[in-house]
């Protein structure tokens, strides 16, 4: 299992110093990059993370209608991206998005909100490092939990044993057991870490959840 924090519901204005003091604790930071369109909000831009030094993995995570056209997979690489999700419901051709973020050197992977069928995936299965499976609607942390997502990990991770698969949405102490044991391997959260007062506490209350 390794544990993404989403910096979402950090602190942005000590954006470095909130990292700094997951990091040690933690295995991925997800990213969650928003255009105001795809979703209704705009977070971060390409040089605020760029400027976040990690020695782990940035895991961006586009919800955006416009990937490729608009120049996301290009800047948020450049920006330390080493895994880029999609959604399969933006607006760009999937397979140009996937071949582009492969070219840049990076992962590739798809994300899928909750009520779009996995089977909008299964075209590209072969070609993906990781598939994102939503587990609230996109847009904002702090949601409530969508059990009937657990569904299409368990269906996935019967078809693919090897594949990392990422739940992202409504992670806390209670649903963290479910998502593992239905098979997911990638674990966002976001308010379950960052509005605790104690960051750390928090990761080792979600890690202690799933022993
Ligand atoms: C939602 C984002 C998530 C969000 C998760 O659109 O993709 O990554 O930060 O927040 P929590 O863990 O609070 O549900
Ligand atoms: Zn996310």
């Amino acid at each position: 299992m390794k544990l993404a924090p989403s910096i979402l519901s950090a602190d942005r204005k000590m954006l470095q110093k909130e990292v700094s003091q997951i990091e040690p604790y933690s295995d991925i930071i997800h990213v969650d990059i928003m255009d105001g369109k795809f979703v209704p909000p705009v977070t971060f831009s390409p040089s605020e993370i760029k400027k976040v030094k990690s020695g782990l993995p940035k895991d961006i995570h586009l919800m955006v209608k416009h990937p490729m056209r608009d120049g996301y997979i290009e800047k948020f690489v450049d920006s330390g991206g080493k895994i880029v999700s999609i959604h399969i419901e933006c607006d760009d051709n999937i397979d140009e998005c996937i071949n582009l973020i492969k070219k840049l050197g990076a992962k590739a992977s798809i994300a899928v909100k909750p009520d779009t069928p996995l089977e909008a995936v299964f075209p590209y299965l072969n070609g993906l490092d990781m598939v994102l499976i939503m587990s609230v609607y996109p847009g904002y942390s702090g949601q409530k939990f969508i059990p009937e997502v657990l569904k299409k990990i368990r269906k996935l991770r019967k078809m693919k044993p090897r594949l990392d698969i990422e739940i992202d949405g409504g992670i806390n102490p209670k649903t963290i057991k479910k998502a593992v044991d239905a098979g997911a391997n990638v674990i966002v959260a976001a308010s379950a870490i960052f509005n605790n007062q104690d960051r750390v506490k928090a990761i080792k209350e979600l890690r202690e959840a799933i022993c």
